[in-house]
Formats: C-alpha cells, sequence, structure tokens
C-alpha cells in the first residue's frame, strides 16, 4: 500500500454500546455488559484492526485482545501496550494502521475504534461508519462519546427491538454525512 497523509480521506468504523445519552462509561469501566453485545463485538472486530486509549485498554480483562492488530494510544512514555503497538498521536497512530493494511492485505474498512470518549473524539473525522448498540436508558455516567444523532449523522438501518433482562436496546448502523 503507498504511503498516505494522514489527511486523506479514511472509512474506519467505530463500535459503541451507548445509552440514551451517548454516554458510555463510568469509574473506568462500561455502564452494561450484554452478553449478545460482547458477541457482536467480537464477530465485529475479529481479524481486524482495533483502536483504543490507554484507559480503554487499561479496562480491558484480557489484554491485548486476541486475534486482532491492537493499536493502543497513550502520551504516557512510561506506557507500553504489551502484544499490541503503543503510538504517542493520532498521526503515529495512523501509521502504524497504514502500516498494519498493507502487511495483512486489510481495508481500511477493517479499522474499528472501539474507544473510549478521547479516541472516538480524536478519530471520528477518519470515521464513515458507526455500529452503535443503543441502550433505552439514562445512565449516571462520567464518560460519553460524540452524540452523532446531533452530528448529522444518518441512522441508515436499526435492528429489531432487543431485551436483556429488564433493558431495551437496538443495534444501529450511522454512516458519516457526504462533506
Ligand atoms: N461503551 C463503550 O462502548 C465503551 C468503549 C470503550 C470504552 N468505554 C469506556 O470509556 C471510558 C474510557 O474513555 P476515556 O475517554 O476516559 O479514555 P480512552 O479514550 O479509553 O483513553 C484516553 C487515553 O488515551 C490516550 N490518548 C488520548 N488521546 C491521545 C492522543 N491524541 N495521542 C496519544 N494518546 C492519546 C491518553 O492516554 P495516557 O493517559 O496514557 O497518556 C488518554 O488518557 C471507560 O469508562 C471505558 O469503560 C466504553
Amino acid at each position: 500500500m503507498k504511503n498516505r497523509k494522514a489527511s486523506e480521506n479514511r472509512h474506519f468504523s467505530l463500535i459503541a454500546i451507548a445509552d440514551k445519552n451517548w454516554a458510555i462509561g463510568r469509574g473506568g469501566h462500561q455502564l452494561v455488559s450484554i452478553s449478545q453485545d460482547r458477541a457482536m463485538f467480537r464477530e465485529a472486530t475479529m481479524g481486524r484492526i482495533v483502536v483504543m486509549g490507554r484507559r480503554t485498554w487499561d479496562s480491558l480483562d484480557i489484554r491485548p485482545l486476541e486475534s486482532r492488530f491492537n493499536v493502543v494510544l497513550s502520551r504516557d512514555p512510561d506506557f507500553t501496550a504489551k502484544g499490541g503497538f503503543t503510538a504517542r498521536s493520532v498521526d503515529e497512530a495512523l501509521a502504524e494502521i497504514d502500516r498494519l493494511l498493507g502487511e495483512n492485505r486489510l481495508e481500511d474498512t477493517d479499522v474499528i475504534v472501539i474507544g473510549g470518549g478521547a479516541i472516538y473524539r480524536a478519530f471520528l473525522p477518519y470515521c464513515a461508519q458507526a455500529l452503535i448498540t443503543a441502550v433505552d436508558y439514562a445512565y449516571d455516567a462520567d464518560t460519553d462519546m460524540p452524540d452523532l444523532d446531533a452530528l448529522g449523522w444518518k441512522m441508515t438501518s436499526e435492528s429489531d427491538e432487543q431485551t436483556a433482562f429488564d433493558l431495551i436496546y437496538h443495534y444501529r448502523l450511522y454512516e458519516r454525512p457526504e462533506d
């Protein structure tokens, strides 16, 4: 693959489980864990490049995420993501992503941004799609992600209503508006 400028158009995806206010976390953890959603996350990311922040990396029970290329952002010179690639900036992450794409014959669409809030914000300009597990509940939270409705992203598909215990949720696909 040819070298590209960081500004060149990208078609990454992001994946998140968010509440009705686009909240995603509290105290370094996700707000909710739904087994069917975890299975969907696994399937959506398997074999692909996952991009995350150091706080999300720290929150993983097992790291790196197996059978996936883990790219972890941190400005801390003492931090190393063992089993993954540590990027000190978005540009450094993009350079490593390009290297991994070329080496593994993957496409832009195989790059999945998995959070958390800081990294969703930093990589949103490079994302063309967002897979959102939208939970119909408002949690007490300390971390959110960009409100894609407010940013003009279009919800292009939505699953039937899903339930887990007393929770109602939907899988939604959002697409970036045309420039
Ligand atoms: N609901 C979901 O789908 C979902 C998904 C993922 C995470 N979460 C939740 O979200 C919360 C974590 O989100 P967060 O926003 O606090 O943290 P985060 O995005 O996971 O990680 C933030 C860290 O990434 C590094 N970083 C950020 N921007 C960078 C840049 N431009 N260059 C280099 N490094 C950079 C910094 O690490 P250093 O401090 O090491 O410098 C920063 O502290 C947790 O509660 C987690 O459970 C939820």
